[in-house]
């Protein structure tokens, strides 16, 4: 019988090649990613968001923004005002006997969707060195766009990647939609905490309470959905030789998406062979970017702007209806419920490029769409 799902429509699965050992782990992690549900009695809350990472990242993808959730109480680069009252994360939902947070009078917020987490093993391991060729932070070559990397402070768990180099103390983050995070291990145990208000060796400062709760998740757990994470295969393309596909793929570079989407990348050395030295389509630069006014909510993480973005990989996109209930919702909140609108509302940095969308024609815009659809 033929499988009632095309492979490449499926985001879940590993890399190819993995050996025996490694396809043990990543099962493990996928089982506590994809099948871990916790309770009151497993450490749950007493405030959290949701009860499992597959409740927001249903089938490795894009969540609905009904499943994402609400960050607030940060306006600039100096700091979140808000951590006394319950900052940076709305938990929306508690366990009986507590009250869920409400988000305080004054504080600016922003909703955000979850991401897809397919082939960030191969965005993880991109050197530092890679990222700070591709930055123009000044500009200087005059095109309009200036990606920059995210400086940062970062916890003292996080396993520096190879080579890793820092400026004044700070490092360079690349995950989360304000690239804050500096690594999986990091994204995963804050994902826990925060999320589900579950507490690690890593993070084991309850969300609710400040204090320390013990392990509610263990350090092998944590290591497993790492890696499982770090293993996830990188979306496959589907009809990409089609020849609207092709065309769309040359207007794509034409009017200059390429400089923030970036076609191939290439990874540096990493602990995983497989990983290692590898080129990838995951059409981001993992750079920061000020997309203008419009997708400026006046929230923000670290030392990025409230006005500034990572570029999300464009990879997969054309599946993210799968597991957003049918209908596309895109940019961080997911406010574009087509991709065309998603273009339409890039400002900053990006405003040639939409500008440049519009001046198409009908038959290059439908290319362009059904090329984003193909990756
Ligand atoms: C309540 C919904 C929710 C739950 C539960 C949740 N996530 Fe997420 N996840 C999100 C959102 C929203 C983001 C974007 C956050 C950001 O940009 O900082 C995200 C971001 C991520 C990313 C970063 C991807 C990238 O491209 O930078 C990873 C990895 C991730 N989550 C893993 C997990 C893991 C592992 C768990 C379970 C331990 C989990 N998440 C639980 C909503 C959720
Ligand atoms: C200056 C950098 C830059 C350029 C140029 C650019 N983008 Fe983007 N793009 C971004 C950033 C940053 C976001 C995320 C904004 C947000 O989440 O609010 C984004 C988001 C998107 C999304 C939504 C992805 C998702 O997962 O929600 C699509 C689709 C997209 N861009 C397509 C394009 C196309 C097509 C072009 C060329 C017409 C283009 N972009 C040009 C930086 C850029």
């Amino acid at each position: 019988m033929p499988p009632l799902i095309e492979e490449n429509e499926l985001l879940d699965g590993p890399i190819e090649g993995l050996s025996i050992e490694e396809q043990i782990q990543f099962l493990k992690g996928d089982e506590f990613f994809n099948d871990d549900i916790f309770t009151i009695e497993k450490g749950l809350g007493p405030i959290f968001n949701a009860i499992s990472c597959v409740s927001c990242h249903a089938g490795d993808g894009k969540g609905h923004p009904f499943v994402g959730f609400t960050r607030f109480g940060q306006p600039d680069t100096l700091g979140n005002r808000f951590l006394h009252l319950g900052g940076h994360q709305l938990q929306n939902k508690a366990i009986p006997g507590f009250q869920p947070e409400q988000l305080p009078p004054g504080a600016t917020f922003t909703n955000l969707v979850a991401p897809a987490v397919t082939g960030l093993g191969f965005l993880d391991a991109v050197s530092d060195a890679d990222l700070i060729a591709l930055s123009d932070p000044n500009d200087a070559d005059g095109d309009g766009i200036s990606g920059r990397p995210h400086w940062k402070n970062i916890p003292a768990y996080v396993q520096l990647r190879p080579n890793s180099i820092t400026l004044n103390e700070r490092y360079i983050t690349r995950f989360g939609k304000k690239a804050a995070v500096y690594d999986l291990l990091e994204q995963t145990s804050l994902a826990y905490n925060q999320d589900i208000g579950i507490t690690s060796v890593f993070e084991p400062l309850d969300p609710y309470s400040g204090l320390s709760t013990g392990r509610e998740v263990s350090t092998k757990t944590i290591h497993d959905v790492v890696f499982y994470l770090k293993t996830l295969k990188a979306p496959l393309r589907r009809n990409e030789d089609d020849l609207d596909v092709l065309a769309g793929g040359r207007i794509f570079a034409q009017i200059n998406c390429t400089s923030c989407h970036l076609p191939t990348m290439k990874t540096g050395y990493s602990p995983i062979e497989l990983l290692s030295n590898k080129e990838f389509h995951p059409y981001t630069d993992l750079l920061l970017h000020d997309m203008g006014p419009e997708l400026d909510d006046g929230y923000t993480e670290g030392k990025a702007l409230t006005s500034e973005w990572r570029t999300p990989p464009l990879w997969g996109l054309g599946l993210s209806k799968d597991s957003q209930g049918g209908s596309y919702f895109l940019l961080h909140d997911g406010r574009a419920t087509s991709i065309e609108d998603a273009i339409l509302l890039h400002g900053g940095e990006a405003r040639q490029s939409a500008t440049s969308y519009q001046q198409l024609s009908e038959t290059e815009k439908q290319q362009l769409i059904k090329f984003l659809e193909s990756l």
